[in-house]
């Protein structure tokens, strides 16, 4: 693809001019746009690009050590990886929250004040960077007015950091362009491809409290949701899909022993713009073999239900 071809070979160029041999701090999220941000930067700058990798304890099943491989010290990437352990420091703050739009809030400072910490450790920075695609800039643009739930992590870090400039190397790219950007620059399928993934992450997808316990019940059943989802040929096929731990416990059988234990909710979306979507008529074997598996493979779930709801009147996330 010769435009992406020059895209990336100008923007490198562009990048290292500007920058110079100043300093960039750049918040990775481990998602397409601040992958691709990222990994253009340090094509640009190499070492003096810091990445800062939070680890909220809201990821999916092995999300954190995926994304310290492709661009931690073992990665083929040339820059600085910080991975901040925090999950424990979140559970705490989550503990006996249950009212959706707090949790939400609670996540988004926190997360802003453990980046803030390791900004202050990095000391003074020129730029920091931000994967702010087009089509969030036309959003900001009209001032997208009715928030139906708070997204923290659109519209930029606030200004607790010490720096000249914001650099947004993705803003003139929609979606598919960036995941173009994205293999060009030799970015492994799985993470350009990558199905979206919210910022307060599983925080969201347990309804009600959220507790270590139940992060893992999640991230067990999800897992195992999109294995199957995979080997079906359907990952491609659906716009987004998740599992979810309900806040319901109900009771079933396992052996010749009564069970009280969660149901868990399995969601998957179509949708080109997410602001409708419809739910995926995934066949039902496939469903019934999720179903089986989960129950079988992860403690605590007793039930497994399909989300049949469209969006309106249901949201994609389930807070
Ligand atoms: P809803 O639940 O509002 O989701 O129908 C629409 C799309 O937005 C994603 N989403 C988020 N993305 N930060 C994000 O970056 C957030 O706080 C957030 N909340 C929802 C959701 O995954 C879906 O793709």
């Amino acid at each position: 693809d010769w435009k992406m071809d020059s895209f990336v070979e100008t923007t490198i160029k562009n990048l290292r001019e500007k920058i110079g041999d100043g300093k960039v701090l750049c918040a990775l999220s481990g998602g397409v746009d601040s992958s691709v941000a990222a990994v253009l930067l340090s094509k640009a700058i190499g070492k003096q690009l810091t990445c800062v990798f939070v680890d909220q304890g809201l990821l999916r099943k092995n999300e954190g050590d995926e994304v310290e491989a492709v661009f931690g010290p073992k990665g083929p990437y040339e820059l600085n990886f910080i991975r901040v352990n925090a999950q424990q420091r979140f559970y705490e703050k989550l503990k006996g929250v249950t009212e959706p739009e707090q949790k939400r809030k609670i996540i988004g400072e926190e997360f802003i004040r453990v980046f803030e910490e390791e900004a202050k450790k990095i000391g003074k920075v020129d730029y920091l960077v931000q994967g702010t695609i087009y089509p969030d800039v036309i959003e900001s643009g009209l001032g997208k007015s009715a928030v139906i739930k708070s997204h923290h992590n659109v519209g930029g870090l606030p200004d607790y950091v010490d720096f000249k400039e914001i650099v947004e190397p993705l803003k003139m790219l929609f979606k598919d362009e960036v995941r173009k950007a994205g293999l060009e620059l030799g970015i492994p399928e799985y993470l350009v491809f990558r199905q979206p993934f919210p910022g307060p992450g599983l925080g969201i997808r347990i309804i009600g409290e959220v507790t270590e316990e139940k992060v893992k019940i999640v991230q067990d059943a999800d897992f195992i949701y999109r294995e199957e989802i995979a080997k079906a040929g359907l990952d491609k096929k659906i716009s987004q899909y998740y599992a979810a731990l309900t806040n319901m416990r109900s009771v079933g059988v396992m052996g010749d022993g009564r069970t009280y234990d969660y149901a868990v909710a399995l969601r998957a979306v179509i949708t080109s713009d997410f602001m409708t979507a419809e739910a995926a008529p995934i066949p039902f074997e496939i469903l019934s073999k999720v179903a089986d598996r989960i129950v079988n493979e992860v403690k605590g779930v007793n039930r497994v239900l399909y989300d049949c709801t469209s969006k309106p009147p249901a949201t994609v996330e389930m807070e």
